[in-house]
């Protein structure tokens, strides 16, 4: 990697030097130097991609790293004798111990490799609720959640007598810290909730919904998707028992996410799926399984996609994510600003802390309608429910444009995305 990446912001020394910084760390995602809607001799906009908090694009460090394990020493993992089956059995378990020090996890046996942060918490609520929940039973979540903090636990509660009870929030966002200290109940059995908001980008206290849950003895589960994307995540600092992210918006790739899960928890729960890899010893009278983490990843693990998101760690490590939030943070008060001079624009979720996420409807405008506008001008952004139909219920609207930054965003992509917008404006008045 370049120095030039390196420096992205760890010295806001002025204007230059920060703008060059951005324009090395855009340089290393290929994808970006594309344009859309060409034409024969005629190419169309460049792209200015506002969408990674459904995906993230991907470093040429992440498609080196991958293309180099599958041309150079692919082969499974944890079964092999062979030279390529070790020399991928470390890559893979480096990418264990890789991930544990990213999130500080105390040792990489506490960090479970999934498919995906759903598969994560799906993991956790099949076994933490077939194992601790019974009738009468509470789980508690936000009205926040994407749909995969809430599904997974209400077929859980479906099938154990088990109901969710829903913390609130208010008009921008916020999460109501009073009702959830009321919520947390005798019957309370754990607290599944998001770190980071995908719609309105809100930032919940973590500590402090640890705290107030672990004073009752109830366990944590934080769904970090968004939020191990925009800040550093501590697992020790924030006492989470589980945290769940997923590589694809990590500047990795798809198919595969971490759980991790504090030993005291994973220790207590029993294997999720059954296979391969994860057993001691299998006869017909029974089967043994193994500990964890192996007891959690049944089958042949996602291995390249386990060394792609190794790289992807180490590239953003290597920006620093306070200095990403910082650049972010940036982009996300001037793109707010601007967009709330627009007239008829209504900016969903205003909470004082939050990530660089912005949701927001124009009055007399369907989002779908603005959404293809925008991409006409080469600005790809989200529209709809963004897996959170609850929270818009909310907010009261259907949906929503989501305007998600990410590290290589820059101020042109914040001017080329406040122009279109005046454009569809313009063009449905
Ligand atoms: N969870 C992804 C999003 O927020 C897909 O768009």
């Amino acid at each position: 990697m370049s120095s030039a990446v390196a420096a992205i912001a760890p010295a806001p020394a002025g204007d230059n030097s920060r703008a060059a910084a951005v324009a090395a760390a855009r340089a290393c995602f290929p994808i970006l130097g594309r344009s859309v809607h060409d034409r024969p001799g005629r190419p169309g906009p460049s792209l200015v991609y506002l969408d990674s908090a459904a995906s993230a694009q991907k470093p040429q460090a992440v498609i080196d790293a991958m293309v180099g394990a599958m041309s150079g020493y692919y082969a499974n993992v944890h079964r092999g004798i062979h030279t390529l089956s070790q020399q991928s059995t470390d890559a893979y378990e480096g990418a264990r111990a890789r991930i544990a020090t990213f999130l500080n996890a105390p040792s990489p046996a506490e960090i479970v490799i999934t498919r995906s942060a759903t598969e994560a918490i799906n993991l956790v609520a099949a076994t933490f609720g077939r194992t601790f929940l019974s009738a009468g039973d509470e789980i508690v979540v936000s009205v926040m959640e994407h749909h995969a903090n809430i599904v997974p636990w209400q077929l859980i509660a479906d099938a154990e007598g088990a109901r969710l009870k829903v913390v609130p929030c208010d008009d921008r966002g916020v999460l109501d810290l009073d009702v959830y200290e009321r919520l947390l109940g005798d019957r309370t059995r754990i607290v599944a909730i998001t770190h980071c908001s995908n719609v309105t980008g809100t930032v919940i206290p973590a500590a402090e919904i640890t705290r107030l849950a672990h004073a009752r003895g109830i366990p944590v589960l934080f769904d970090g998707s968004q939020a191990a994307v925009h800040m550093p995540v501590d697992v020790q600092a924030i006492d989470a028992d589980f945290y769940a992210l997923t590589g694809h918006k990590l500047y990795g790739p798809t198919a595969i996410g971490v759980l991790y899960g504090k030993a005291e928890w994973l220790k207590r729960l029993p294997p999720y799926q059954g296979g391969g890899d994860m057993i001691a010893s299998v006869s017909f009278e029974g089967t043994e399984f193994k500990g964890p983490p192996e007891r959690f990843e049944a089958g042949t693990p996602p291995i390249l996609e386990a060394i792609g998101l190794h790289a992807a760690i180490d590239f953003v490590d290597t920006l620093g994510l306070a200095a990403i939030a910082a650049h972010e943070h940036r982009l996300l008060a001037r793109a707010t600003a601007a967009l709330q001079e627009i007239e008829g624009v209504s900016v969903i979720g205003t909470a004082p802390d939050k990530a660089a996420i912005i949701s927001f409807t124009i009055d007399g405008i369907h989002p779908h309608d603005l959404g293809m506008l925008l991409d006409r001008a080469g600005v790809a952004v989200r529209v709809g429910q963004h897996c959170a139909e609850p929270l818009l219920d909310r907010f009261g609207v259907g949906a929503t444009v989501r305007a998600s930054f990410a590290l290589y965003n820059n101020d042109d992509d914040v001017g080329r995305l406040i122009e279109a917008v005046r454009a569809a404006k313009e063009f449905f008045s």
